[in-house]
């Protein structure tokens, strides 16, 4: 009875154990009429953002970057590891990064050799068992070489470009891509670690807060951290001969830094006005989303722009050729609200970026003494070709005028119909509930409808979308 009894239970154990390597086996080869959640399949190559073909990937989630670099000037040439650290969205029995040229030169998941390929921009890699969905794991990844910048007629040059002191990595809608393996698209925003060695004398900078320097051996190492989560195209670095402040403001630090080739002059003294500009805009705003404050001014032939880096937005020189113009400041340090802090989830939304930088121009004009805002709405409306859309515009026409003043009429079109109070409530509530996240246009919409009790999507779409002039504003 007794023995009887114990037979069974062995044979149960052994059925079970049995069962349990099978069921293993299938979840991991995966057969017909099993559930697709226990197969390991291949991340997908690509988010499906068709503004941006091969940008971006599927199956995994990042929550950070912590890039190790050096870089010398003498070769051109940048050196170091990326540790990506990510959960599976899925089984996963391989994955994607995004990299475009460098070479690789080993690569870990969770401590363990993985195999790896490159396909065109993709870095493929294979590790040694799959990983199950919710399963977070540390990738990291050895790389070098001479970064290439990518040139296009529409998007001008983005990426890590060399420079006559040091170098500049900087561009939208691609750019991280050229300079570190990485998850290329805003709907997958991480917190980063940047460390940049660079030869004794030259300065690194990056975004967010600054970690402090080290010296050794001929080198220094310039360190900064970003604790919001960042859209990969708002990385940037600028390595070179700057004239660098370190300052704070509302108890935050403040790093600003203009390039040393520029006389002291209108590119100063905007840049000074950061923190003023910054606090007129979280009047209107709400409180200012980030950790750190800053700008960086530029001096190179092939950037004629102006970009919204996360904390630290980078300006072309050309902005400030004979005086202070202040109205790019108020245009970049607006986009750390709109843009950076709530991120568009496709690039087809960018006038949700566009727009409200570009009107936030026209708050601090009026606000510093120039035109009032509707002056200026008199004068964009009619200047505006009403056969480009705002909305959706076209992978080439990103950063066209349909985008920006069309967009940013939009924003006005939205003001006039539900009332200033309803608007400046809207802005607050969409920075502070779309905060480090992604937003789309039909929830801008929501909201607006939400706060205002009225249904503006008719009025939007005219001034967004419609192909004829809406009637002109009062
Ligand atoms: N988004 C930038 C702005 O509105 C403009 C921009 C578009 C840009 N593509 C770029 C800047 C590439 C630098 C590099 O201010
Ligand atoms: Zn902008």
């Amino acid at each position: 009875m007794r023995g009887g009894s114990t037979t069974r239970v062995r044979a149960a154990r052994w059925a079970k154990l049995l069962a349990a390597v099978l069921v293993a086996l299938l979840g991991f080869a995966g057969y017909p009429g099993e559930q697709s959640a226990a197969r390991y399949r291949p991340g997908a190559a690509d988010v499906g953002d068709p503004y941006v073909p091969g940008l971006g990937n599927g199956g995994y989630d990042v929550a950070s970057y912590t890039l190790r670099l050096r870089y010398d000037p003498a070769e051109g040439r940048l050196s170091g590891t990326a540790v990506v650290v990510a959960t599976a969205t899925q089984n996963l029995s391989r994955f994607n990064l995004d990299l475009i040229g460098l070479r690789v030169t080993a690569v870990t998941v969770d401590g363990r050799p993985a195999r790896y390929r490159r396909d065109q921009g993709e870095l493929i890699i294979t590790p040694t068992r799959g990983l199950p969905v919710g399963h977070q794991f540390t990738v990291e990844i050895a790389y070098g070489g001479v970064p290439r910048p990518i040139t296009d007629p529409r998007l001008g040059t983005n990426g890590f470009l060399t420079t006559t002191d040091g170098a500049i990595a900087l561009g939208q809608p691609v750019s991280a891509s050229t300079w570190f393996p990485v998850n290329d698209h805003p709907s997958d925003k991480a917190t980063y670690d940047i460390e940049i060695s660079v030869p004794d004398g030259l300065v690194a900078l990056s975004n967010g807060v600054p970690r402090g320097t080290r010296r050794a051996d001929g080198w220094t190492t310039w360190r900064w951290s970003v604790r919001s989560p960042m859209a990969s195209y708002l990385a940037t670095v600028v390595i070179g001969d700057y004239r660098v402040r370190m300052d704070s403001h509302n108890g935050k630090p403040m790093v600003t830094a203009v390039a040393s080739s520029l006389p002291h002059g209108p590119a100063d003294a905007a840049l000074a006005r950061t923190g003023e500009i910054a606090d007129f805009l979280e009047r209107h705003f709400g409180p200012y989303p980030f950790e750190a404050y800053g700008g960086i001014v530029i001096d190179d032939e092939r950037i004629r722009y102006a970009l919204e880096t996360q904390t630290r937005p980078v300006y072309s020189a050309v902005f400030f050729a004979d005086e202070p113009a202040t109205w790019v400041v108020a245009h970049e340090l607006a986009h750390q609200w709109f843009g950076d802090s709530v991120s568009v989830h496709r690039w087809r939304d960018i006038w949700l970026n566009e727009g409200l930088a570009t009107y936030a121009e026209w708050l601090w004009e009026e606000h510093d003494g120039g035109r009032s805002v509707r002056e200026i709405v008199a004068a964009e409306y009619a200047r505006t070709d009403w056969s480009q859309p705002a909305w959706d515009p076209g992978p080439d026409r990103l950063f066209t005028r349909a985008v920006y003043q069309r967009g940013a009429l939009a924003v006005h079109a939205v003001r006039t119909t539900i009332g200033d109070d309803a608007f400046f409530q809207l802005l607050r509530a969409w920075a502070e509930t779309k905060r480090d996240g992604n937003a789309t246009t039909a929830e801008f919409l929501a909201l607006a409808q939400r706060i205002s009790g009225r249904d503006v999507t008719g009025v939007v779409e005219a001034w967004l979308a419609g192909r004829t002039a809406p009637p002109a504003p009062a």
